[in-house]
């Protein structure tokens, strides 16, 4: 029988440092609105620290790691692949077999290749087959045996909005308010690239699937946002239902909650006036991750892994209380769905690059960036392990 899965997430881009093929590095500072405050730099370093990591997280009683790997390291020029990078992920995983740990790889968090994004992107229709040829290059990663769940696509659903924000075909103005509208051609190319990938993923003997952001929608008086119709309805299904329904096929599906999202008939809510909030200004709101698994479970009806699950706080107890409330919440909402919970990954290992500033700390584990990158595990990695050993075969 496989075992449940206890462990932290991270990805190569916010963690590994010094990624110069990819497209986020170039991306200057002070642009997005200012949303890129700083550079990524040399991140966490943990291109060459990988074993301290992986280390960390098995000695705190946890099993498994979720991590990505980078295109741009893997094809840093189109169809020239290097396999002194694909070697270099080989010996992660020869790591994770060294600490017991299971690898749960990503293979796109977000970032692409520079000559990617220079060609047109996930707007170029030559997208899947460019993403397919990658995906083949890191087939000794795949079927390595520390490897048995593959993400396809983390958040296919936000990097598809994040393309619509900037395509003047989508036509809808930005609002905060609102979580931009998913680009139709990027979902196109997207999907067709996660169908070409989950092939070869079962060539490799592994399950494959991708990871949503779950925006946990929830309406105010407690109806079912099923129940809506009008503008909400469509708001809801073109953000989470429909990436849920295409998802039907897979081996299983990552759900990835932080906060919820409030809509009613007429559309988004926002967040309540006298919501707390968290260090990035989110609603803190633990009960998002059982929302999320209810949806999911009811819409997708295939199994899930927990991929991401975490709050920005410089108060590690806040994280504990955040953890223990999500957990409870999950393992009670569990009880009645109908498909399997295979795991549950933090968000995230590592304090580590937010996309544009280092000031929100998601991590388990500071990192001290002006001193050598060391490494201070929080009391966090160690109430979460102590929870896994209560709980080895499930979320309670
Ligand atoms: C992303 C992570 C990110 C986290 C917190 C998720 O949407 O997958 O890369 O760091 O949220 O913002």
């Amino acid at each position: 029988m496989k075992r449940f899965l206890w462990g932290a997430s991270s990805s190569a881009f916010q963690t590994e440092g010094n990624n110069l093929a990819s497209d986020w590095w170039h991306i200057p500072v002070g642009s997005g609105d200012g949303m890129i405050q700083e550079a990524s730099g040399d991140a966490d370093d943990s291109y060459h620290r990988f074993d301290e990591d992986i280390a960390l997280l098995a000695d705190a009683g946890l099993n498994a790691y979720r991590f990505s790997i980078e295109w741009g390291r893997i094809e840093p020029v189109r169809a020239q692949f290097s396999q002194a990078e694909i070697d270099h992920y080989l010996r992660v995983l020869d790591s994770c077999r060294h600490h017991g740990i299971e690898a749960v790889i990503t293979l796109h968090h977000f970032t692409n290749p520079t000559w990617f994004t220079d060609q047109g992107g996930w707007l170029n229709d030559e997208a899947p087959k460019l993403f397919e040829s990658y995906v083949r290059a890191v087939e000794p990663i795949l079927a390595d045996s520390a490897v048995h769940y593959v993400v396809t696509f983390n958040e296919p659903n936000q990097l598809a909005s994040l393309i619509g924000l900037m395509d003047p075909e989508n036509h809808e103005p930005f609002d905060p308010d609102r979580m931009p509208i998913p680009d139709r051609r990027a979902v196109s190319n997207l999907l067709a690239a996660h169908l070409r990938a989950r092939s070869i993923i079962h060539e490799c003997g592994d399950e494959a699937g991708w990871s949503l952001a779950s925006p946990a929608f929830e309406t105010p008086d407690g109806r079912p946002v099923a129940d809506l119709s009008g503008e909400g309805k469509t708001y809801a299904d073109r953000r989470e239902g429909d990436f849920l329904r295409l998802s039907r096929d897979d081996d299983f599906i990552g759900v990835q909650a932080y906060t919820r999202h409030l809509v009613n008939g007429d559309g988004p809510l926002g967040i309540p006036s006298d919501a707390r909030l968290t260090a990035n200004g989110w609603e803190y709101y633990p009960h998002a991750l059982a929302t999320a698994l209810q949806a999911t479970a009811e819409i997708a009806r295939i199994p899930i892994l927990v991929t991401e699950n975490g709050i920005a706080t410089d108060d590690d107890d806040r994280r504990i209380d955040y953890m223990r409330d999500a957990l409870d919440d999950a393992a009670r909402a569990a009880e009645s769905l109908e498909v399997p919970i295979l795991g549950y990954l933090h968000w995230s290992l590592l304090d580590n690059y937010e996309w544009g500033s280092y000031a929100p700390h998601f991590g388990l584990v500071a990192v001290d960036r002006g001193n050598h990158f060391v490494r201070h595990p929080k009391k966090s990695l160690k109430w979460l392990g102590r929870h896994c050993l209560d709980c080895p075969s499930g979320l309670a």
